[in-house]
């Protein structure tokens, strides 16, 4: 699922480049990512990591560019066989991708009240 993926967003012609001006290490960057997944979807406990700072630190991010990735994993998803795994991981996504968003926002525009991502 990762993999297939982040092979897409790579691809993309509005994503790719903003993934791949941050990440020099796919290699390590796809082994936390698998770590970050295994955590949430079999309960492994296998990723620390920090994504709420992680992102909040990238510049230019909008809810359009929340809702491409949303859209992109989704359709990835969507060829996997293991659709009840599938649904739990769209709709983690969702729920992470909003929270990202909205401390997107809180950080980077403290002024402003901060907008939800609209269900798609
Ligand atoms: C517009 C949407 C997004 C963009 C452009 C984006 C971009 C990135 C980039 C560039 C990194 C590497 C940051 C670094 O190592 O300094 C990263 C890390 C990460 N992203 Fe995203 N991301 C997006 C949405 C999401 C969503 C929706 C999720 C989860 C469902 C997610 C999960 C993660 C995780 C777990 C990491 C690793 C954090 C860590 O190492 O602590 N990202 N992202």
């Amino acid at each position: 699922m990762v993999h297939r993926f982040y092979a897409r967003i790579r691809r993309d012609e509005v994503l790719g480049p903003i993934f791949n001006g941050h990440i020099d290490d796919w290699d390590a960057h796809l082994a936390t990512l698998v770590d970050f997944w295994s955590s949430i979807l079999r309960r492994t406990a296998r990723f620390s990591g920090t994504p709420m700072p992680k992102h909040t630190a990238l510049p230019d991010l909008n809810a359009e560019l929340f809702q491409r990735w949303l859209r992109i994993f989704r359709e990835s998803n969507a060829e996997l066989s293991n659709q009840a795994m599938v649904e739990q991981a769209n709709a983690t996504a969702q729920r992470i991708a909003q929270s990202l968003w909205l401390g997107y926002q809180t950080s980077n525009f403290p002024d402003q009240l901060a907008k939800g991502l609209e269900r798609s």
